[in-house]
């Protein structure tokens, strides 16, 4: 039973005040979680309240902090923390808005999650394995960024997300090291070309690129010098994050300065999965594009994996109308674009049942908050994506994966190419 609900303030890995909700329960035990927060945000998403105004250039979040410990606590005192459902409900009809943005996507997230994190304590088990429930649970594989991008780098290329897979590694902890070595050989060659200029928000590189195919060349051979072979080893991912530079079928490529209609972008990214061995491609159209997206995967989906991360916005319709007209096969889930535990697993379970590849995933803004890689495991999604593999708000997650792992010992299955929606050629 819970006895009280406590927001405060806390920061974030951008240096962003962000929202932090403890669930106090009469046992004693507690349960705690974060909100993270995104650059490059769907217009669908629950919305991240912040104050206006002048301090902190508006991204204050008095108000919504406000809201865990006025209205929130007021709404939650005395209920059952088990009761996951029931409590995300609650907070869905007192917010009574349509995007949760009257108490705020970013109270309502860390509420709901610290919900959780509390009953799992009272269950006495990790979370993980809490939400797994004694069903068989698979160690996700890891999308990893090389080269950062986008919203996250200052638009300096148009790509957000220069990532890479590991499905034929035999476990997390191998395919952790893989990237390590991949990660250690870009640097290298950026500083070899004197192009090292630091990392972007989520810990890739900064991409000091003349176009975006530099950047896939340089990932390239960053997977060789590593010494791996590109694809059968070592895969692309991207995340072209299209919405930030596309809309009403013109997309503006600041980088190559010129401008695709829809049909034009499909041809590029198809040059690159031509050229390439890209395995995963998130955002490829922008989230307005719909019949771009089923034109792309009609192409495209029997090789690579298609992910709506803005287009979906962790939204179980919207993952069954995308499933019902083809429009992708894989959906990326995000907790705070939904706002609640509850929406969050919905969407993931119709992301399933139509054969998506699913993958939850951190935001640009994040913390020490480690809530996502447990939810991976213990809802078995199969994938992961974090960022990079710097900074400590990504390393957090990677490394709470390993313990996992470990703790899992010889149960432990590494999802590999089964977590991918079509066959390895
Ligand atoms: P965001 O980026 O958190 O800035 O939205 C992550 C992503 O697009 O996947
Ligand atoms: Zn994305």
């Amino acid at each position: 039973t819970i006895a009280a609900v406590r927001g405060r303030r806390v920061w974030d890995s951008r240096g962003r005040p962000t929202v932090e909700a403890e669930v106090l329960l009469k046992s004693g035990l507690r349960g705690r979680a974060i909100a993270p927060a995104g650059a490059s945000t769907g217009t669908g998403e629950a919305l991240d309240r912040r104050d206006g105004g002048t301090a902190f250039g508006g991204l204050d979040v008095t108000g919504a902090v406000a809201a865990v410990n006025g209205e929130i606590a007021a709404a939650l005192a005395g209920r059952d923390a088990g009761d996951q459902p029931g409590i995300d409900a609650a907070l869905i009809a007192l917010d009574g808005s349509d995007n949760l943005g009257r108490l705020g996507g970013n109270a309502v997230v860390a509420t709901s999650m610290a919900v959780l994190h509390a009953a799992a304590n009272a269950s006495g088990q990790p979370l993980w394995r809490y939400l797994s429930a004694g069903r068989p649970v698979r160690i996700p594989v890891p999308e990893i960024q090389i080269f950062g991008g986008g919203a996250h780098a200052a638009r300096r290329v148009d790509v957000q997300d220069f990532m890479v897979m590991c499905p034929a590694a035999s476990s997390f902890a191998q395919a952790l090291d893989w990237t390590a070595e991949v990660y250690r050989a870009a640097g290298a060659l950026m500083k070899q070309a004197g192009k090292l200029q630091g990392v972007a928000d989520e810990g890739g590189f900064w991409p000091a690129f003349a176009s975006n195919e530099e950047a896939l060349d340089t990932l390239m051979r960053a997977i060789e010098d590593a010494g791996f072979k590109p694809g059968r080893e070592v895969a692309i991912s991207l995340d072209i994050a299209a919405s930030e530079f596309g809309r009403s079928g013109a997309y503006k490529l600041a980088l190559e300065q010129r401008e695709l209609d829809s049909a034009g972008m499909i041809a590029l990214l198809g040059r690159w999965l031509e050229s390439y061995p890209i395995i995963s491609i998130e955002d490829p159209l922008a989230e307005d594009d719909a019949e771009g997206f089923k034109a792309f995967t009609a192409l495209y989906g029997e090789r690579c994996q298609i992910i709506g991360d803005d287009f979906l916005v962790t939204n179980a319709a919207r993952v069954e109308a995308a499933a019902a007209s083809k429009a992708l096969n894989a959906v990326l889930i995000k907790p705070n674009q939904s706002g609640t535990v509850t929406g969050t697993r919905a969407a993931l379970d119709a992301g399933k049942a139509a054969g998506f590849g699913t993958i939850v995933s951190a935001r640009s803004g994040e913390t020490e908050d480690v809530t996502i890689a447990h939810l991976s495991v213990g809802w078995d999604a199969g994938q992961f994506k974090v960022g990079s593999f710097t900074r400590s708000e990504r390393m957090a997650k990677w490394n709470e994966m390993l313990r996992i792992e470990e703790e899992l010992g010889s149960e432990a299955s590494f999802a590999g190419w089964e977590a991918l929606p079509f066959a390895p050629q």
